[in-house]
């Protein structure tokens, strides 16, 4: 068999071409949309692609799945519950897909979408028995999947990697990410070991409550651009520009710039809505950072942007997909939200966003000072 896993170090993704030796078939496992690599992997050894899956539908990264479908002829593959505007061969729980000696068996690990599977790599002539698992994004290394990517479930996801762990100890985990938002604490390795996840995976030794109560505490921000990102894998908009593809410089403006910039500058903050409602710059309009490529439109072109986030990253990534697009008068905000108060400035809560606020509750307040009905 030929194995090979592929880093996306840009967004920390994982996909995987693996191939017959004999038959020279292949299958690729969660292309990313560069596609180049794969074309030249395939050349070189040349193998004839038979199979792209994806074992769910990607909120992160745009897939490159139905480019390399139309390229090669390929079958484009996914759980048979995908929700797509596009035909696919549906795959079902067990079901095993053949290329020379190498059987890809399906497991349906729903959880972090409902419609994710892992794929068992069995090689009969060495083992009957499985020797690797593409895990896309339920069982991580040293993490699992956050479950509110469009779908999910914490509980869900608690049956598929308890599952997942009751396969043999030396099956050897590759996963969908070995860093990047889709988990809250991945350990950076790309691959692990049932046996060892079993053991030191700190999700793995909670009970069904506590594994449930963790996924859903604190939930952190969903990534750039998720809500285009996602539509575009389930064909439904056609925006492969909302992956940040590009490396910007960002002019990074400190909070009293911030404080005493130009009466026309717009700030835009990129946090959560409740992260937002709980206290903002006052006078900024709120898109978080995950809606921003589907409401560009809101962006205005004619004046100064400056995002804003909580502590300085979000808001830089932000501000570099707006010139990634040619929105190129922005600048972000050094420390954030998490600066401003420090420093006590003013700060405003509740919706102010719109011209005529939503709530009536909108006051201004101090650092430090929470409305009641924040407590
Ligand atoms: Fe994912």
């Amino acid at each position: 068999m030929y194995f090979k896993q592929i880093l996306d170090e840009r967004c920390g993704c994982a996909s995987y071409l693996v191939a017959s030796r004999q038959s020279h078939e292949a299958a690729i496992v969660d292309p990313s949309i560069e596609t180049q690599q794969y074309e030249e992997l395939l050349r070189e050894r040349n193998f004839q692609l038979r199979y792209v899956i994806d074992t769910h539908v990607h909120a992160d990264h745009v897939s490159g799945a139905r480019k390399l479908r139309a390229d090669h002829g390929a079958e484009f593959c996914l759980h048979e519950s995908a929700q797509v505007a596009y035909p696919f061969r549906p795959l079902k729980d067990g079901e095993e897909l053949a290329m020379g000696q190498l059987r890809l068996r399906v497991l349906y690990t729903p959880g972090h979408r409902q419609e994710l599977i892992s794929v068992l790599i069995i090689n009969p002539p060495r083992s009957p028995e499985p020797s690797m698992v593409l895990t896309g994004d339920s069982l991580l290394v040293g993490d699992v999947g956050r479950p509110d990517f469009g779908g999910g479930d914490a509980a869900v996801q608690y049956d598929s990697v308890t599952r997942l762990l009751r396969l043999p100890d030396w099956v050897a985990v590759f996963p969908g990410h070995f860093e990047g938002p889709c988990g809250r604490g991945m350990c950076g390795r790309p691959n692990t070991t049932i046996g060892f996840e079993r053991l030191y995976n700190p999700l793995a030794r909670l009970g069904r409550g506590a594994f449930v109560a963790t996924l859903l505490d604190t939930v952190p921000a969903r990534p750039l651009n998720m809500t285009a990102i996602e539509a575009t894998n389930r064909g439904v908009a056609d925006v492969p520009w909302a992956m940040l593809a590009t490396n910007p410089a960002v002019n990074e403006i400190n909070i009293d710039a911030l404080e005493t910039r130009p009466p026309e500058a717009l700030v835009l903050d990129v946090r959560e809505p409740q992260e937002y409602q709980h206290g903002h710059v006052p006078g900024a309009i709120n898109i978080p950072q995950a809606d921003l490529a589907s409401r560009l439109d809101e962006v205005p072109r004619d004046r100064p942007v400056i995002a804003i986030c909580q502590g300085g990253v979000r808001s830089l990534r932000a501000a570099q997909f707006l010139i990634q697009v040619g929105i190129d008068r922005v600048a972000s905000v050094k420390g954030g939200t998490a600066a401003w108060r420090r420093a006590s400035k003013a700060v405003a809560v509740g919706d102010t966003s719109v011209e005529e606020p939503r709530v009536t509750e909108t006051e201004w307040m101090h650092a430090g000072a929470r409305p009641s009905h924040l407590t």
